[in-house]
């Protein structure tokens, strides 16, 4: 029988762990599929997405630097990718009509909440960054109903954009902006989403954000401590955590938006860890 085909699109593309990671859950689920990973030239992406779907491919997972251009492409979003503003999930609905899915901030979560075991709910939660991938997450994170959401950039309009944009779905969060310099107080949760390790540079931070209980998540992930990991872990934070978790848990729902079951997540997180 003929394998269900499935992709990876981005540029590049060659470190990707997707292939990987959802050849490990079709292994596990006895789903009869192939992912490959493909990459697009810069300005191809369309005809990529619409010649992958028109060989019969299944869904496509999309990531930097397309994600908001499949948002754009597709014909109909889910709720969540709406609101994230990207897309890294897509497929073809039963009238094949391209449809864009957001699994990023279920992957987030997931590995806060299910895999560390660490409550949002009622948290005080930093959250660094205003772009993109910290879009891709809001909505989520506010669903679990933190006590408080502050959002610190270094371009602090870009945070107060955000905050506008996702009031509505604050419920009784108190939902806040402000530049890196400006949180003096300890935090129960932070949440590195800027791209500043990427050219080996750091949010200016008050180390006062960290207290004795700070969870501090970098939404990055590698081999050795992140750059932020590490500035955390100096300035005494405990429980540190990389994205590995949010990638593996973003992939897995993904593959229950295509195939309708979530794969086991421990097991692949594990093996990832070891190699
Ligand atoms: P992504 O899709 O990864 O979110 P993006 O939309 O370009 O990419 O956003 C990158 C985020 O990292 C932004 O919040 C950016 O801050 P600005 O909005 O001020 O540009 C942040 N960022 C990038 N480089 C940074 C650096 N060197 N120091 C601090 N923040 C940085």
């Amino acid at each position: 029988m003929d394998k269900d085909l499935y992709a990876v699109v981005g540029n590049p593309i060659s470190h990707s762990k997707s292939p990987r990671i959802h050849s490990l859950f079709a292994q596990q689920t006895g789903e009869n599929l192939d992912y490959t990973a493909i990459q697009a030239p810069e300005n191809e992406f369309r005809t990529v997405v619409t010649d992958f779907f028109s060989r019969g491919g299944q869904g496509l997972n999309v990531t930097v630097p397309f994600k908001e251009e499949a948002w754009k492409l597709a014909d109909y979003r889910t709720e969540r990718a709406q609101k994230a503003g990207a897309a890294n999930t897509l497929y073809l609905d039963n009238k094949n009509h391209l449809t864009a899915d957001n699994t990023d901030g279920v992957g987030l979560v997931s590995d806060l909440v299910n895999n560390h075991g660490i409550p949002i709910s009622g948290a005080r939660v930093l959250v660094l960054g205003a772009g993109g991938a910290v879009r891709g997450v809001l909505g989520l994170l506010l669903a679990q109903k933190p006590e408080s959401l502050t959002i610190a950039n270094r371009t602090v309009s870009r945070a107060q954009g955000l905050v506008l944009m996702f009031a509505d779905e604050a419920g009784g969060a108190s939902l806040e902006s402000c530049g890196f310099e400006a949180p003096d107080a300890p935090f129960d949760i932070i949440i590195n989403g800027t791209s500043a390790s990427l050219q080996g540079d750091l949010p200016p931070l008050s180390p006062a954000v960290i207290g004795p209980g700070t969870v501090v998540y970098d939404m990055m992930y590698s081999l050795d401590a992140t750059p932020f990991n590490q500035w955390a872990m100096d300035q005494g934070a405990t429980r540190v955590f990389d994205g590995l978790g949010m990638l593996v848990e973003q992939a897995a729902e993904s593959f229950r938006v295509w195939r309708g079951l979530r794969p086991d997540t421990a097991s692949v997180i594990k093996e990832l860890r070891t190699v």
